[in-house]
């Protein structure tokens, strides 16, 4: 058996953020075929699974036609054990697409080349930005006409304040798409449009090597090449390790995921700067995987009725450190009662299997009765707890009341089992006469899940006022500001925590706010009290 150690070394646990349509679910796809190819040839109960999943998966994403939520893809290549974190990105983007990103110790950034920077990138790019984690970006869509490469880097640094450099550049675009050229590994991939995955790897010496001029055999396209690169090295930000890990400067790759170009080449280098499962922090100070053999692990999502025949609920647990073994003992460090961990499972795709051992790294789903929150730590010995786990700006609200008052008491319960899900969140208005029940959610498909499973699940019908805000700020700062505002801000709610939370409807409204007390501080989560989540 490997040592802890070297089996956290090879770890990497990441998730792919996009916005919809920029090709997330092919190039996922791709990633699997690449870790089942190699699979393929080892072993052959490993190319079974590998196979079972991606059809169970994909057709889920038909029948659906949306991401599929809460899967965690995993695959080994080269060495590497890969998990992949799926982070819900159509109709059912929500809390939980930002909260999976507290799981991962990485993300990749996929853009297609020409929509550049889209909306729902830049929501998950704050969060990756916030938590400090390397970023890698991946450009696709090469085979069709897209954005000049150096607009869209340009576009990175302005719209997201990140650095970048290029370790791949491509030789034209679209129909005159040629290649990628490899700047670390000075190797040149040859684009085949009539046949893109029959893929050709050439060794050059540099941009200059003559092979070029012959492969390429269009002087336009190696001339224009040989500038840019002269461009890149004189001008471009410097290839710095301690920059990329610090999730200041991105590396960027070009490719085409549906023709599989440019993803392998990825992937080896994603491998490779990656980080594996790092430190971090708690109430007894920094958990390191590495040094520490203890189990520990926290919840970052809960999610209900997964299985409709089931109807169960399935805590998603990031291991921090140790190993997991399945019926092993461990402390619910909230409630501080002893927990048997007997049915956990592991997720490829919705294919549940039963995992008996997982390390530091991993995330296992445990079969959840309703003891589970979002943000609770589980821990082997010495007993701590992770930081709390932010609330994120909801973008949809709406007061909220019970049809039949008799039905009070359901409706509060179902209510509140709902919050610690995180599926929705909930606020109260402040300073008013008639005090409302106000709740948000990041997407506007949680309001139909909450009516549906408030009906299902508590047999409670409930009405919802849709409210005109799009957003909330966390408000903190001197008492006197902040009481000068409680007296004269409109549209002041309390979270569940009893923290100061202002809603809004524009950006505008906000600056107003912001400039008439300029003392104070208007957070995007709720996370202000901490630096870094
Ligand atoms: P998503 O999960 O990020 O939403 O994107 P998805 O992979 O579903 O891709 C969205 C569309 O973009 C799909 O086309 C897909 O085939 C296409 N696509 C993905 N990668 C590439 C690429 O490298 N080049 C080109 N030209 N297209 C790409 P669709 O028409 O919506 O669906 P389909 O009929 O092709 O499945």
């Amino acid at each position: 058996m490997k040592l802890m150690k070297d089996e956290i070394e090879t770890r990497r646990t990441f998730a792919i953020i996009s916005h919809p349509d920029a090709g997330k679910t092919t190039l996922t796809e791709k990633l699997l075929l690449f870790g089942g190819a190699i699979r393929e040839a080892g072993t052959v109960k490993g190319r079974k699974n590998s196979k079972h999943a991606m059809s169970d998966w994909m057709e889920i994403e038909k029948q659906r036609g949306i991401s599929v939520t809460s899967s965690v893809l995993e695959f080994q290549y080269d060495g590497y054990h890969v998990n992949i974190l799926d982070t819900p990105g159509h109709e059912d983007f929500s809390e939980d697409t930002y909260r999976t990103l507290t799981a991962a110790d990485s993300a990749t950034m996929l853009i297609d080349a020409a929509k550049g920077v889209e909306a729902q990138t830049k929501k998950l790019f704050k969060v990756c930005k916030m938590r400090g984690i390397p970023i890698f970006t991946f450009m696709n869509k090469l085979d069709r006409q897209g954005r000049d490469p150096f607009e869209l880097m340009e576009e990175l640094e302005n719209l997201l304040g990140i650095r970048s450099y290029p370790v791949g550049w491509p030789i034209g675009m679209g129909q005159s798409f040629k290649a990628v050229y490899d700047r670390h590994h000075k190797k040149l991939e040859l684009y085949n449009p009539d046949n893109p995955k029959d893929i050709d790897i050439i060794s050059l010496s540099g941009p200059d090597d003559p092979k070029l001029d012959e492969v390429i055999n269009d002087e336009g396209l190696v001339a224009q090449f040989r500038e840019e690169l002269e461009l890149l090295d004189v001008a471009g930000d410097d290839f710095d390790v301690d920059l990329i890990a610090r999730g200041e400067l991105t590396p960027i790759f070009f490719g085409s995921a549906i023709s599989s170009f440019g993803v392998q080449t990825f992937l080896q280098h994603f491998l490779s700067l990656s980080p594996a499962p790092t430190v971090r922090e708690s109430t007894i100070g920094p958990i390191d995987p590495k040094t520490r053999e203890a189990f520990s692990g926290f919840i970052f999502k809960v999610q209900a009725n997964m299985n409709a025949k089931h109807r169960d609920r399935v805590a998603f647990l990031r291991i921090t450190s140790g190993r997991f073994k399945r019926g092993m003992s461990v402390k619910h460090v909230r409630t501080n009662k002893p927990l048997k961990l007997s049915q956990p499972t592991q997720f490829l795709a919705q294919n549940r299997s039963i995992v008996e051992e997982a390390c530091a790294g991993d995330i296992i789903g445990l079969f959840d009765p309703g003891t589970f929150r979002i943000g609770d730590t589980l821990v082997e010995g010495e007993a701590f707890e992770f930081d709390e786990m932010p609330h994120f700006s909801p973008e949809h609200f709406a007061a909220i009341t019970v049809k039949e008052a008799l039905k009070h008491k359901s409706y509060e319960k179902g209510l509140q089992q709902l919050t610690e899900e995180g599926a929705i969140q909930l606020f109260r208005t402040y300073n008013k006469y008639v005090e409302q029940q106000i709740v948000g959610v990041v997407g506007v498909l949680q309001f139909e899940v909450l009516e549906h499973r408030l009906k299902g699940e508590y047999n409670v019908d409930i009405q919802l006022e849709r409210q005109p805000f799009s957003f909330a700020r966390w408000i903190d700062g001197p008492s006197k500001a902040l009481a000068t505002l409680k007296e004269k801000q409109r549209n002041l709610v309390t979270d569940r925590e009893g923290r100061l939370v202002a809603l809004f409807e524009n950006e505008f409204q906000m600056r107003t706010a912001q400039d008439k007390y300029p003392e104070l501080t208007f957070y995007e989560n709720s996370f202000y009290k901490k630096s870094i989540i």
